[in-house]
């Protein structure tokens, strides 16, 4: 008796570990969809080190802002899932790998952290160069890294091109109840200089982390794509060019000898 007792316990325990793994299934999807929303090339996460070496496409991106806004925790959280508790400035830069697979490649984001304290910033402006985007990060509870986002704008487009890719972000989205930034004033703030897209993340719980990098990676594949094309066209065209010349060649040729 005891035994069966024990067996139907047992049951309504695994029936219970069943449920709660199809709830945690069920709520990793309804995450997963939000993240799919903006995911025209169905990017995904890859858990690989750091080292890989077997990467299709390689994209810099560079993260930029004032010192403290959280731009280390919002690179180790995409990269590392890691929230790190004790604040310790960057010097200089960091470079960390965050790799997708998209459209059955393995496309590598070498992201550079960069430092946001005032007396390396004359450092880090060759830091800028050939990166393919820019995350320029503020705090939603600091308005001084708000005020400050045009002088960063400013010597991104100096030291890289004009035409760079920005996304803002507002981090810290967690200390709500100390925000000072409204989602709009930020939203409009990206609107009206075109940048490519906004987000309001926390890095402390990784809210909008992994969806703001699938849509970088997204964004920088369509790119690729363009690019690719444009290059394999123009080199078409040129071919056929060449051989229009070389069929009128021949008709000169013919002339001559007539
Ligand atoms: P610099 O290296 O000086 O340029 O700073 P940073 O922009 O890299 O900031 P960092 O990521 O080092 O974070 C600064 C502090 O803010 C740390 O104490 C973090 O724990 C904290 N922090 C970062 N992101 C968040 C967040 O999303 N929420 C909260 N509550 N704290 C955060």
């Amino acid at each position: 008796m005891k035994n069966s007792e024990d067996n139907i316990d047992n049951d309504e325990d695994n029936n219970n570990i069943a449920k709660e793994d199809a709830n945690e299934i069920s709520k990793s999807e309804e995450e997963n969809s939000e993240i799919i929303e903006d995911n025209k090339y169905n990017a995904e996460i890859l858990s690989l080190p750091n080292e890989f070496p077997d990467y299709h496409i390689n994209f810099k991106v560079i993260v930029i802002g004032n010192s403290s806004v959280g731009k280390t925790c919002i690179t180790n959280q995409a990269t590392k899932n890691f929230f790190p508790n004790n604040y310790q400035a960057t010097i200089g830069m960091e470079i960390y790998s965050l790799f997708l697979k998209i459209d059955k490649k393995i496309i590598k984001l070498q992201i550079w952290d960069t430092c946001g304290q005032e007396i390396y910033r004359s450092l880090i402006t060759n830091f800028y160069r050939s990166s393919s985007l820019a995350i320029i990060v503020y705090a939603i509870n600091k308005r001084e890294s708000f005020k400050d986002l045009s002088l960063w704008i400013k010597e991104l487009k100096l030291n890289n091109s004009p035409d760079t890719k920005i996304i803002l972000v507002g981090n810290k989205l967690d200390l709500e109840n100390e925000r000072k930034i409204e989602y709009e004033e930020g939203k409009q703030f990206a609107d009206d200089y075109g940048f490519i897209d906004f987000f309001e993340t926390s890095a402390k719980t990784g809210e909008n982390i992994k969806k703001m990098f699938i849509k970088i990676a997204n964004i920088l594949y369509e790119d690729h794509l363009k690019y690719s094309e444009e290059i394999s066209y123009g080199s078409k065209t040129s071919s056929s060019n060449n051989h229009q010349l070389k069929k009128k060649k021949k008709v000169k040729d013919k002339k001559k000898c007539c």
